[in-house]
């Protein structure tokens, strides 16, 4: 319920001001943000949050699934419209593909940049200063240092 009126809090503040007051909102909510974090219109359901310093989180960002964690590391940057989301299904039977559901814990690095409308899946980790393009899909853990990119997202290549 509380996440449910700051997400509707979130939805009504201007995306690019009021940091401050988000992370208070956002701490409210249960959240652990660190100092200077910046998010514009967030969405979070149903997940435990933890943001570290001087992140960014862009418009539209959806945080969702089930009772998991998302751990996101400092000094990211995560673009508009990406979606992490930490649940997913069993596969079921015919008459019902999405099986029991259940949720994974995401964790994203140090220093990573995440491109706009990228999906980050149940389970995955990111290591720090990995940079995901824009559109792409996150299936499997993504080491540090590297830039990796497509559906399913592969590593093209190490940054340093
Ligand atoms: C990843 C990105 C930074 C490009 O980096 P780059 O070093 O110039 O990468 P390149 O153009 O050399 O591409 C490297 C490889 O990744 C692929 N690639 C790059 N961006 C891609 C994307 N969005 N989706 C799929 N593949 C992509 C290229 O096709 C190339 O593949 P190849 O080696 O098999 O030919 C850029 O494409 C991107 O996604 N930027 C994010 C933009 C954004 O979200 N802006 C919002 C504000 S943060």
């Amino acid at each position: 319920m509380i996440q449910y009126i700051v997400n509707l809090i979130l939805f009504f503040l201007p995306s690019s001001r009021l940091f401050s007051l988000k992370r208070l909102l956002l701490t409210f909510s249960g959240a652990v943000v660190g100092k200077n974090v910046r998010v514009a219109r967030i969405r979070v359901n149903a997940v435990n949050l933890i943001i570290g310093d001087n992140t960014f989180i862009g418009d539209e960002t959806m945080i969702t699934g089930g009772k998991s964690t998302v751990t996101i590391g400092q000094n990211c940057d995560i673009s508009s419209r990406v979606s992490i989301v930490t649940g997913t299904h069993k596969i079921g039977s015919i008459l019902q593909a999405a099986g029991e559901g259940y949720s994974e814990n995401i964790i994203i690095g140090n220093g990573v940049w995440i491109g706009c409308g990228a999906t980050i899946l149940h389970g995955i980790t990111i290591g720090d200063g990995s940079i995901i393009a824009a559109g792409s899909v996150v299936t499997k853990n993504i080491p540090p240092g590297v830039l990796a990119a497509g559906v399913p997202a592969v590593v093209k290549r190490n940054l340093f």
